[in-house]
């Protein structure tokens, strides 16, 4: 079983007990105490503060003598730590142990019970030897591998659990991603996304083209974040601009047509030269898809012959 050893820790941190505990009231050894545990419910218990130790001990019935409970602690050899089973956490308290406890009295005491009964060592932990047999104490997690969806974290509650999704994705269940504004093109312009989760979605990502002529103001790639808002203002085209020619050539005139836009793209100017004069260069330019004009700014001059 995989177990969600992080949302537990944070359940413990907010002073719940995640899961539920079970005991068997049929005696076996600490290996048979484990798989009975794994079979029929989550694990062995594992405490991992004195707070849930003591909670533990006040919801198992007590036992006025030897046998009592076997809990979820063990080693391999005599010079290995106490190790939990499950996370393989090391946790003892100042006071997990019963008066001169560990005493490894057999040279073989590798497995831990759990005093529950009216006397002064109620609660406390004693080493004994695996083979003995006592009741197992088991816990049972709420939180099962498909409690939650992918886009989430199972965080045991109280006798139950709930689904905390991960940024970008929506309660009640956390399959669904979060939805940013739809997009439209911009004027003159086209986008495209490529999307993770959905169209318009969280970490979509669209980038912005411009027709022939305008330019691009703004951010060129938006992308929706978890908060379900773009990262920047969708850009606008403009119209790309040429430099104005609002002036009155000498010896004619200029006549300009501006479909878009004053002296931008695909504007076009024409110069027509009074009598006596000539234009240089060509008559009529256009302004072009870069935003220049297509040749050197018309002129008119002198051609008078004085007679
Ligand atoms: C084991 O789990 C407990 C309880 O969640 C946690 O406090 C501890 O850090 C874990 N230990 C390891 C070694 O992961
Ligand atoms: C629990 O697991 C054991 C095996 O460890 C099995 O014999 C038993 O039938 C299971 N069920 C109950 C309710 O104990
Ligand atoms: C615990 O430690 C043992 C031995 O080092 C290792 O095989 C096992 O995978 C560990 N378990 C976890 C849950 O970390
Ligand atoms: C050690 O175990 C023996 C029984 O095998 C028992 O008589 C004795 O009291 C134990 N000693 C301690 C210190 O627990
Ligand atoms: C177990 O013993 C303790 C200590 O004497 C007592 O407070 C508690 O009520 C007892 N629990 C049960 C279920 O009898
Ligand atoms: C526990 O009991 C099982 C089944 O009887 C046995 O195979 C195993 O060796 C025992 N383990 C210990 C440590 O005595
Ligand atoms: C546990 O929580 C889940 C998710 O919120 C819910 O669907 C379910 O009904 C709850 N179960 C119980 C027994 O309350
Ligand atoms: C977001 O998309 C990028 C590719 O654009 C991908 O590498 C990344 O893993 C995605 N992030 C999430 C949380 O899905």
């Amino acid at each position: 079983v995989a177990f969600p050893w992080r949302s537990v820790q944070h359940a413990l941190v907010v002073g719940t007990m995640g899961w539920t505990y079970h005991h068997s009231n049929n005696k076996m050894n600490w290996s048979q105490a484990r798989e009975f545990c794994q079979n029929n419910y989550t694990d062995m218990v594992a405490i991992q503060s004195q707070e849930e130790n003591d909670y533990l001990v006040s919801l198992l019935p007590n036992r006025s003598s030897s046998p009592y409970y076997w809990i979820g602690i063990t080693k391999a050899h005599k010079n290995d730590p106490w190790t939990w089973v499950g996370n393989n956490s090391t946790w003892i308290g100042d006071h997990s142990w019963a008066q001169n406890e560990p005493n490894n009295n057999h040279s073989t005491e590798f497995c831990v019970e759990i005093y529950v009964n009216g006397g002064a060592n109620r609660g406390k932990w004693n080493d004994e030897k695996c083979a003995n047999l006592k009741y197992p104490v088991c816990y049972k997690a709420s939180c099962s591998q498909d409690s939650c969806s992918v886009h989430a974290d199972c965080v045991e509650t109280i006798g139950n659990y709930t689904c905390q999704c991960h940024p970008g994705f929506q309660e009640p269940h956390c399959e669904q991603a979060i939805v940013c504004q739809t997009i439209l093109d911009p004027e003159q312009g086209s986008h495209h996304c490529f999307d993770s989760y959905g169209p318009y979605s969280f970490n979509s990502s669209c980038r912005f083209h411009c027709n022939l002529g305008f330019r691009l103001v703004g951010a060129p790639r938006l992308v929706c974040q978890a908060n379900g808002h773009w990262d920047h203002p969708a850009p606008l085209c403009q119209v790309k601009q040429c430099p104005a020619l609002n002036y009155a050539p000498t010896g004619g005139s200029m006549d300009c047509s501006h479909p878009i836009a004053p002296y931008s793209y695909n504007s076009t100017c024409e110069i027509n030269c009074d009598e006596g004069y000539e234009f240089v260069g060509q008559n009529q330019i256009r302004c072009d898809h870069t935003g220049q004009w297509t040749a050197g700014v018309p002129a008119c001059t002198g051609n008078m012959v004085i007679s």
